[in-house]
């Protein structure tokens, strides 16, 4: 049975992850969404926010996990018995920082493998970062966001939409 994780900070959760974690979902046996637990990044969201709001949004894949993780990938992924790392690639700017992690992670632990998937042509230009700064300036982000998440994005700005 092939366990993957698709790590991440979802500082919120994207259409542009949604994308990867459905087409990731249908590819593997079973995927944990892994969100990193890391107190020295200043956050907009806690980690339980996140963690709950991912596990809403993905409540209708059945082999769709979410957890959240310290430390290191590859020693959280020998403890949950995963071997195949997920991440998106948006474009060439992407590249060399997840080339870089793909190949320190593999170095650790040969068997653990990163599969890369190239984003959606609709997503390529999102990121969380874009979301974020759209959102405290009031900006429309429904075209970013699944729209169960809007208001809670906006409440962090206190923006009433
Ligand atoms: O969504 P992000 O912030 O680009 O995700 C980055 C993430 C969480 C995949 C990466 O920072 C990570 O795996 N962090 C945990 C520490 C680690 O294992 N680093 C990689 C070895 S250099």
């Amino acid at each position: 049975m092939k366990r993957a994780i698709y790590p991440g900070s979802f500082d919120p959760l994207t259409l542009g992850h949604m994308d990867i974690i459905e087409r990731s979902a249908s590819i593997v046996d079973e995927l944990v969404i892994g969100v990193l637990n890391n107190s020295a990044k200043n956050s907009l969201f806690s980690i339980e926010e996140r963690v709950s709001m991912i596990k809403e949004m993905t409540a209708q894949i059945p082999n769709v996990t979410v957890a959240s993780f310290r430390g290191l990938l590859v020693d959280y992924m020998k403890e949950i018995n995963a071997t195949i790392i997920i991440r998106g690639l948006r474009a060439v700017t992407d590249f060399e920082y997840e080339l870089q992690i793909a190949q320190t992670n593999h170095v650790e632990s040969p068997n653990v493998e990163t599969i890369f998937l190239t984003t959606s042509l609709q997503y390529s230009y999102l990121s969380s970062t874009i979301v974020k700064e759209f959102a405290s300036y009031g900006g429309d982000i429904s075209k970013f966001v699944p729209k169960q998440l809007m208001d809670r994005i906006y409440t962090k700005y206190n923006i009433t939409k």
